[in-house]
């Protein structure tokens, strides 16, 4: 029932702050902006290979995107998982007894939603979404970003939360491996990689879970990492990547607070 994550949410505290990262330094085609009265917001919606970013500023104090950036500071606010029949998807969480923000689909800016309560997810944040056919997920063309290799999650019990991927949505944990106290789960809806981290032995007063960090697949890690040393952003060295290919990061504080990574898995 799941495609793939369709987009991942990001609250951010200037928009056009935001647009000059992801839509300027990055290249991401914008490809809908506007606002959403009713969440106290204004949105835009960038294209990254088949998924979205969706950038989110408050414009009201009592926005709930508001109330995320002074609880947790601006950043990764939510994943969205992409369906094609959100209404079916949403009647079978409720026969579940998935806690659920919306308890029927509402029209949302990208398309026809429901949120999952924080707690579905033990505080990370997931949307289920049935997009419009023009939001089905492009390319990004020729932007040196070519699409999001994967988004990492925090969470208390990774081996709970791989549990409730399965039963909420039918999405098997491709591989999990431990190192040191902490544990790894991989998950692939569609394209894009989920990966849940969290600790070996869930601890039984634990912080709640987050969307924690960003990965985008690039093609040419030398000329991405120069050019945003060029426009002053806190970028750092590619190295070598555990998981193959040349990984650099920048830091949360050049990216609207959300701690990025670019990893290049071509030779050259
Ligand atoms: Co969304």
């Amino acid at each position: 029932m799941i495609t793939d994550v369709h987009h991942v949410g990001i609250a951010v505290r200037d928009m056009e702050a935001a647009l000059r990262f992801y839509a300027e330094a990055l290249g991401l085609p914008l490809v809908k902006r506007g606002e959403a009265p009713a969440r106290g917001a204004r949105v835009a919606l960038l294209a990254v290979g088949g998924s979205y970013l969706e950038l989110v500023e408050p414009t009201r104090d009592d926005s709930p995107f508001a109330e995320h950036i002074a609880e947790r500071g601006e950043g990764l606010h939510h994943v969205a998982l992409g369906t094609d029949d959100v209404d079916a998807l949403v009647a079978e969480l409720r026969a579940k007894d998935v806690p659920l923000q919306d308890a029927e689909p509402r029209e949302g800016f990208t398309g026809r939603l429901s949120y999952l309560a924080p707690e579905a997810m033990d505080g990370a944040l997931l949307e289920v979404v049935q997009p419009p056919r023009e939001l089905f997920g492009g390319s990004a063309g020729d932007c040196p970003v070519s699409r999001i290799d994967h988004v990492v999650l925090h969470l208390p019990n990774v081996e709970g939360a791989c549990g409730r991927m399965r039963e909420y949505f039918g999405v098997e944990t491709k591989r999990t491996f431990e190192r040191g106290e902490m544990r790894f789960s991989f998950l692939r809806p569609g394209d894009v990689i989920m990966e849940l981290i969290g600790p070996k032995k869930p601890p039984s007063e634990a912080r709640p879970g987050s969307i924690a960090g960003l990965a985008f697949e690039v093609t040419d890690i030398e000329a991405l990492t120069a050019d945003l040393k060029e426009r002053g952003l806190p970028v750092g060295e590619p190295h070598a990547a555990l998981q193959g290919g040349r990984i650099v990061s920048v830091n949360a504080s050049g990216a609207c607070g959300v701690p990025v990574a670019f990893i290049d898995f071509s030779d050259g």
